[in-house]
């Protein structure tokens, strides 16, 4: 018996195989879970990506920045499981002006973008999701840590920052439902979206040499497991957390 038989559990953000979300998936599945998913977009290079799990789950579309998409989101979930159990946001995206060293001159459209997809998306996915955890459950968003300002991160590093602020703010009001809301900081991964980031390659360097633990930034495993862990009943009195998985590198200074 996995940690996650029995459990449902909406997966966003799978768009490549070294997605976050696709390993969260893989181990989902791994764990006992049955797994729908969410695409944006290029909803056939999903698909195809969704093949490689071990139980092929189905792909339903999402834009967290479309209002119709939300509003009907749990009824199409609906079509595949009968309630959500957990729900991860995987989710996401700055222009590139955004990014990259330009943070003075960044205009209040880009930023918005940002923090609308990266940020409000996680109340939003919740209050999409909610008519469907009606037995309680968890919430688990992807975060890179906040508490300092990073090379080339910019803007997404403020829409971060206001990410775990609104994990706590929806820990508070979804409690009494029994829903809890965690996040996980992750180091960096070498995926799509760390590829857009102008300078990335400036972590990735310095973080093994920080990291207590060290760090493989072409492995998602910890993460992944970290994601499933908190999705499950092993952290039934944790919420409004943010849970580092970074080899230690937070806690390290200089
Ligand atoms: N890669 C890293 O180093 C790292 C580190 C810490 C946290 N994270 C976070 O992990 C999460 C997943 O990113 P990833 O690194 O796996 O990259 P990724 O590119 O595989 O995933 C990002 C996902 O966001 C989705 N997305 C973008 N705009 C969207 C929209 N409007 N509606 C719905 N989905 C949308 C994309 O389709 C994609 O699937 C993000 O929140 C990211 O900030 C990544």
């Amino acid at each position: 018996m996995g940690i996650l038989a029995g459990k449902r559990i909406l997966i966003t953000g799978v768009i490549t195989d070294s997605s976050i979300a696709f390993h969260v998936a893989r181990v989902a599945q791994e764990e006992g879970a049955t797994v729908v998913l969410t695409g944006f977009g290029r909803m056939s290079l999903v698909e195809r990506i969704a093949k490689r799990l071990p139980e092929p789950p189905p792909v339903i579309e999402l834009d967290v920045a479309s209002e119709e998409h939300l509003a009907t989101l749990a009824e199409r979930v609906s079509a595949h499981v009968d309630g959500l159990d957990g729900v991860l946001h995987a989710i996401a995206f700055a222009p590139q002006d955004a990014m990259g060293g330009n943070f003075l001159n960044t205009s209040w459209d880009d930023v918005s973008t940002a923090v609308q997809v990266s940020t409000y998306s996680l109340k939003a996915l919740a209050m999409a999701t909610r008519p469907l955890m009606t037995g309680g459950g968890a919430i688990v968003g992807l975060d890179f840590d906040a508490s300092h300002a990073w090379p080339g991160y910019d803007w997404m590093g403020v829409a971060k920052a206001g990410l775990e602020s609104t994990a706590r703010y929806l820990a508070r009001d979804l409690g009494a439902e029994k829903i809890r809301v965690n996040l996980v900081s992750a180091g960096p991964l070498r995926t799509m979206a760390a590829k857009s980031i102008p300078g990335f390659d400036k972590f990735e360097g310095m973080w093994g040499d920080r990291a207590p633990l060290g760090w493989d930034i072409t492995d998602p495993e910890p993460t992944a497991r970290a994601c499933a862990a908190l999705l499950s009943d092993w952290f039934p009195a944790t919420s409004g957390e943010i849970v580092h998985v970074d080899g230690g590198a937070h806690a390290i200074g200089g």
